[in-house]
């Protein structure tokens, strides 16, 4: 059974997501315009707590960052909110590629029959200790004609569909749950980080000509693949711009906060002739006095920087490689997440993939403050997206003639069908 419950929704109204990250937690309330324009009211994120390598570890700990998220965007909002679609992160969801096959009863494709190949890939293949959390139809045969974009209306006498199910263990989606239910607030849906960013961060020909994008966060480091405008693979792999900074706190000797500090000021992704005379200054752990701090060589900082992000785009590489998806997502690599900030990341992304690459930050949500609009929101923006205009990608999967509904429902739902 689908835990979702994102219901198509009026048009215009106030919508509230939940982005829980490895190193924040982000609230945002929007308002949806009658034109479908996004505007956000209120946004709140607080250090994320409680979280592992983007699992839940804490409970307590974790709700509270949730709560403390959650009312400061209420406050800025100026409005109380009741549910929210949380993110799920892309290292905790299993991403495959399911086949359903049914007839076609009345000769011609209806809503109802791309419902039940929906339902039958599910019955199939998802085993019991996981839900689904998307079911993205990517293609459709009717009579072994394949490359059908809507197979709507057509005629024939069996149907196939190709369908993307991502999907969550039981106990994760629980954990998550018991933690946003202690703030008063239910979850209404889940979405994939990595799916909620490839709808905020990526343009018309990107989606149409098939790209991959990564967003690079604290924890992780997530992997999509788009393809005619569909989704159609997601992975991620356990690192990210938390263990270029843990890197350099180890090997400089120096506490968590300043490392975090010397890499943003300082950091660069790729060692350069002029990091040997640059000099920059080194407080040590656990000495608050400054004078006793030391001075390093730049190139000790890059030094630190280059292997992690070689290694991550390493293990990156071999995960599309592993997914069958390399080669057919032509050049394009769109790189966002706060990790992608990094100076010189482009180049060196540029250089472990041998693909063409762009940084990209959220696009068309707006009411962001300039601290709220770089690319460590996008997954936050994009689950607004998804929230506002996908929500008819319902996966709890109703198959109209086994619908638990009464009588009339479903004479309705025949009458809908065939009338
Ligand atoms: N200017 C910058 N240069 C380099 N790294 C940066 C910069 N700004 C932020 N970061 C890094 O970005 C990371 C946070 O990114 P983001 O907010 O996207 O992560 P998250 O969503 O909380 O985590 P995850 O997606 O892994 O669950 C941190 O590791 C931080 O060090
Ligand atoms: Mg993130």
């Amino acid at each position: 059974m689908a835990r979702s419950r994102l219901l198509p929704r009026p048009k215009t109204g106030t919508l509230a997501v939940l982005d829980i990250g490895g190193s924040k937690v982000c609230c945002l309330i929007a308002r949806i315009a009658d034109n479908g324009a996004i505007h956000v009211t209120g946004i709140g994120y607080h250090e994320s707590k409680g979280l592992k390598g983007g699992r839940i570890i804490d409970m307590d700990a974790a709700a509270r960052a949730i709560g403390q998220a959650v009312q400061a965007a209420e406050n800025m909002a100026g409005e109380t909110i009741h549910t929210v679609v949380v993110s799920v992160s892309a290292v905790q969801t299993g991403s495959q590629l399911l086949r359903g096959e049914v007839a076609i009863p009345h000769g011609e494709v209806t809503e109802s029959d791309i419902r039940r190949t929906l339902a039958f890939a599910r019955d199939v293949e998802i085993p019991g200790q996981n839900e689904l959390i998307h079911a993205i139809p990517v293609s459709f045969s009717v009579d072994g004609q394949h490359g059908v974009r809507d197979p709507k209306g057509l005629h024939g006498k069996r149907l196939q569909t190709d369908i993307h199910a991502l999907t969550l263990s039981s106990s994760t989606i629980q954990n998550l749950e018991r933690c946003v239910n202690a703030n008063h607030l239910s979850v209404e849906g889940f979405c994939v980080d990595i799916y909620a960013s490839s709808l905020s961060c990526l343009v018309e020909d990107e989606l149409d000509l098939g790209c991959t994008i990564i967003d690079m966060g604290a924890a992780t480091t997530s992997i999509g693949v788009v393809l005619d405008n569909k989704l159609v693979f997601a992975d991620a792999v356990p690192v990210g711009g938390q263990h270029v900074t843990q890197d350099i706190a180890r090997g400089l000797t120096t506490p968590m906060n300043q490392a975090e500090r010397l890499k943003t000021l300082y950091g660069h992704a790729i060692r350069n002739a002029r990091d040997e005379s640059d000099l920059i200054e080194v407080p040590q752990m656990g000495e608050d006095d400054k004078s006793s701090g030391h001075t390093v060589p730049r190139s000790f900082l890059t030094g630190i920087i280059q292997p992690r992000l070689e290694e991550t785009f390493e293990l990156v590489r071999a995960r599309l490689e592993a997914s069958g998806f390399s080669s057919t997502t032509g050049r394009r690599v769109v790189l966002t997440g706060g990790a992608s900030q990094l100076s010189g990341l482009r180049d060196i992304a540029a250089l472990m993939l041998d693909k063409q690459i762009r940084i990209a930050s959220p696009m068309r949500v707006t009411g962001l403050a300039e601290a709220t609009s770089g690319p460590a929101f996008s997954s936050a923006c994009g689950l607004l997206i998804y929230a506002a205009e996908h929500a008819h990608e319902y996966p709890d999967i109703a198959i109209p003639s086994m619908t638990t509904g009464g009588m009339i429902e479903r004479v309705k739902q025949w009458l809908r069908e065939n009338w």
